[in-house]
């Protein structure tokens, strides 16, 4: 006999290519020896540890202000921390939002991080197409395939997705089967930003594909890296929601990056309509809501907090990518083709010329220590491994078998030293196949 398993229950049986190359390395990963840069950590430097105990006490000591904050919350999120949030927002002109832009529109909290109100959106709209850029956040795009929607990732060039090579992808399919758009704004695993130019362009498909289709098509802009585009350089970003014509532009932002992810604090600014009702009531759902206290910490935090820790946070991250970019000079020159990353969020996304990074290729082998010769994998304990994100699990294309993603967030300078070392090592390994 078996469980009455749902679709979804039966295709989350088997792992993702993520999970299950996490889950290899971590049953014995060796601390100081072993280097991952595979997971999306922030670096643990800049959490605000202090500031957050400052907060605590602050939030326990005006219980008229934070009513109840260790009780549950409201499922729309702690009317603090939303007005914290717009604020923000206003204060910073983020996205070129000013207060009018808030009307008509609700700020929700999610029940855990933005994460929760991705989920709720694949449960909220009909599968069918989602529209995205490729390479894409796998871990998004595998749970919508798992519930069902088919993923069209459209390559990306140095302004984020190409709006050209999309309109020629929609020649291909049926408007009425196109489900969302999910454009992650400083994409992940690239970092590449989106430009404004194409944000516009985005939206003005979107409306055109709607009204071919007779149903608002959402266009979801996840902007969870924008807090933190660390070269002062680069084009300031201006909000999808300005673009909107109506009730079509949603944004998902989140605190895990700028704050702390243990916070778990995602939010999406949406129109104030059934939309918003519905993404309410998922959050009800799993959870009542999001922790209160980690919200009104959270508010607090913006409030007070944020200008020292915007500062603190870009500025590591900007230090950390000017290093690393001297270390892939340096050793692995001759080996890139090119590679993206440095401006904002802590990734570098990496093309080789002629290296396959994928699983099984001779680098990925060198690098896990599973070549079978004992000079390379060590003799007795294993030499020390490096984990990275192989191309191949965030594009299908024939490229993304020579690429992969790297993360600076979490591991120091020096550890970094030592695995674009391993990585150059691995590559002169792999040329003698
Ligand atoms: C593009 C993108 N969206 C969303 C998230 C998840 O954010 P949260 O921690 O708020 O769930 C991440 C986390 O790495 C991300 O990379």
């Amino acid at each position: 006999m078996d469980y009455p398993f749902s679709s979804l229950a039966k295709s989350s049986l088997i792992p993702s290519a993520i999970n299950q190359l996490t889950a290899e390395f971590a049953e014995d990963f060796r601390e100081g020896v072993d280097i991952n840069l595979g997971v999306g950590y922030v670096n643990d430097k800049t959490i605000p540890v202090e500031a957050i105990r400052e907060a605590y006490s602050d939030i326990m000591s005006h219980p008229d202000h934070y009513r109840n904050a260790l009780n549950y919350g409201g499922a729309d999120g702690s009317p603090n921390l939303r007005n914290s949030i717009r604020s923000y927002y206003t204060r910073y002109n983020i996205g070129g939002l000013e207060d009018k832009d808030f009307t008509n529109r609700k700020i929700l909290i999610g029940a855990n991080g933005a994460t929760s109100i991705l989920d709720a959106l694949s449960d909220i709209l009909q599968p069918g197409i989602v529209i995205t850029a490729d390479p894409y956040y796998y871990i998004y795009t595998e749970t919508l395939e798992r519930k069902g929607f088919k993923i069209l990732a459209v390559p990306e060039d140095e302004e984020g997705l190409n709006t050209k090579l999309l309109e020629n992808e929609l020649t291909k399919v049926s408007s009425y089967d196109v489900s969302f758009f999910y454009i992650v704004t400083v994409n992940n695993p690239t970092t590449v930003i989106l430009s404004n130019a194409r944000r516009k362009a985005i939206v003005k498909i979107a409306q055109k594909l709607s009204e071919e289709s007779g149903k608002l098509i959402p266009v979801i802009f996840d902007k969870a890296y924008e807090d933190i585009i660390h070269n002062p350089e680069m084009e300031k970003p201006v909000s999808g929601l300005k673009y909107d014509k109506g009730n079509q532009v949603f944004e998902v932002g989140t605190l895990s990056k700028i704050l702390a992810p243990a916070l778990r604090i995602g939010y999406i600014i949406c129109p104030d309509n059934d939309f918003a009702k519905i993404l309410t009531q998922r959050t009800s759902d799993i959870g009542f809501s999001s922790p209160l206290i980690n919200q009104e910490i959270s508010g607090w935090l913006l409030d007070h907090y944020i200008h020292i820790q915007k500062e603190t946070v870009n500025k590591g991250y900007q230090q950390k990518a000017a290093f690393i970019k001297s270390q892939f000079s340096q050793h692995l020159g001759p080996y890139i083709e090119s590679y993206s990353g440095g401006d904002a969020a802590f990734y570098f996304y990496i093309t080789f010329k002629n290296i396959r990074t994928d699983k099984g290729s001779p680098f990925f082998n060198f690098l896990s220590r599973i070549t079978g010769d004992p000079d390379v994998d060590g003799k007795g304990e294993k030499n020390p491994r490096l984990v990275y994100i192989p191309g191949t699990i965030c594009s299908k294309t024939e490229k993304a078998k020579y690429q992969l993603r790297l993360s600076y967030g979490f591991e120091d300078p020096d550890v970094f030293k030592r695995a674009v070392k391993l990585m150059a090592e691995a590559c002169e390994y792999a040329l003698k196949f």
